[in-house]
């Protein structure tokens, strides 16, 4: 994975994350990176995510263990994650703010005959009536909720969504994602890079005083894993597997590394819906 990457000009500390990966042959992947390197060669964190290949999403979202009708994914980028539920669900809805992504992630499931996904412009749920008739047993938000201030909104809405013992997998960026941000800028002297990594420094002295009242951890580029399990139980999403716990199985493997030098990085938690919220 990591030496394959490089015609694809993935920035050297993204390959690294990922070297525990093999590169996708597959043909779908091929397509996929095809369409990237074509419409949006320079968005290298879509690429990377589809170079791990649809099995390995296949294989994650198999193990949520859910009633196979409706997935939402929220955030949904490219579509890796969408395409792959594609085979396991009767109905797939891929949500993302940017529409360059949405139009990519668009023309890839056509590209590959798939049939039974949507992939929906915008920011917010609530822009969607429609899909309040759905019966959704599954949502995705994988990577996405650290990367909005309207967190907590955006897990609520996720949440009423979501029928009763419907799973929902999370993954969030912890707090080492600084010092991989800083590192990352550093070493290829980008400084969009570092202009995110004092932006999120920033709002973290800027919300402090918010967070210690009301126990929300309202940082932009990362969360807190402690304050966001509180948060998760206040709104009976029960948690029923996290990758930061010891007993995880040894099939599972994590798409980004738990710990980065030394710090918690990427946490991956599954929640069940228990009643209302
Ligand atoms: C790090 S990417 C993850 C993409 C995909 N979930 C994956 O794991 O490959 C985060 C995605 O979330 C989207 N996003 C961020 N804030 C959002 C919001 N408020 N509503 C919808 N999408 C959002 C971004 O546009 C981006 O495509």
């Amino acid at each position: 994975m990591h030496n394959k990457l490089v015609e694809f000009n993935v920035h050297p500390l993204l390959r690294k994350l990922l070297a525990h990966h093999e590169f996708s042959q597959s043909e779908e992947t091929h397509i996929a990176l095809e369409v990237l390197r074509q419409r949006l060669p320079q968005d290298e964190f879509s690429i990377s995510q589809w170079a791990v290949g649809l099995d390995y999403y296949r294989e994650r979202i198999a193990a949520l263990n859910v009633a196979p009708k409706v997935c939402v994914d929220y955030g949904c980028g490219c579509g890796n994650w969408s395409i792959a539920a594609a085979r396991i669900f009767d109905e797939v809805i891929g949500i993302d703010k940017n529409v360059e992504r949405i139009v990519i992630a668009q023309e890839i499931a056509q590209r590959l005959n798939i049939h039974n996904v949507t992939f929906l412009h915008g920011n917010s749920i609530r822009m969607f009536p429609q899909l309040e008739k759905l019966s959704v047993s599954c949502v995705l938000a994988f990577n996405v909720l650290p990367f909005s201030l309207e967190r907590l909104k955006i897990l609520d809405s996720l949440c009423t969504l979501l029928k009763n013992n419907g799973r929902m997998l999370i993954s969030f960026n912890e707090v080492g994602v600084l010092p991989y941000y800083f590192l990352s800028g550093l070493y290829s002297l980008d400084l969009n890079r570092l202009k995110e990594f004092a932006l999120m420094i920033g709002y973290n002295f800027f919300h402090f005083m918010v967070r210690r009242t009301n126990q929300c951890e309202k940082t932009y580029g990362w969360i807190n894993t402690n304050s966001f399990m509180q948060i998760l139980r206040e709104r009976k999403l029960i948690p029923v597997w996290c990758n930061w716990d010891s007993d995880i199985g040894e099939s599972y493997k994590p798409l980004f590394p738990l710990r980065y030098l030394g710090f918690p990085f990427f946490q991956e938690v599954l929640v069940e819906k228990r009643k209302s919220c």
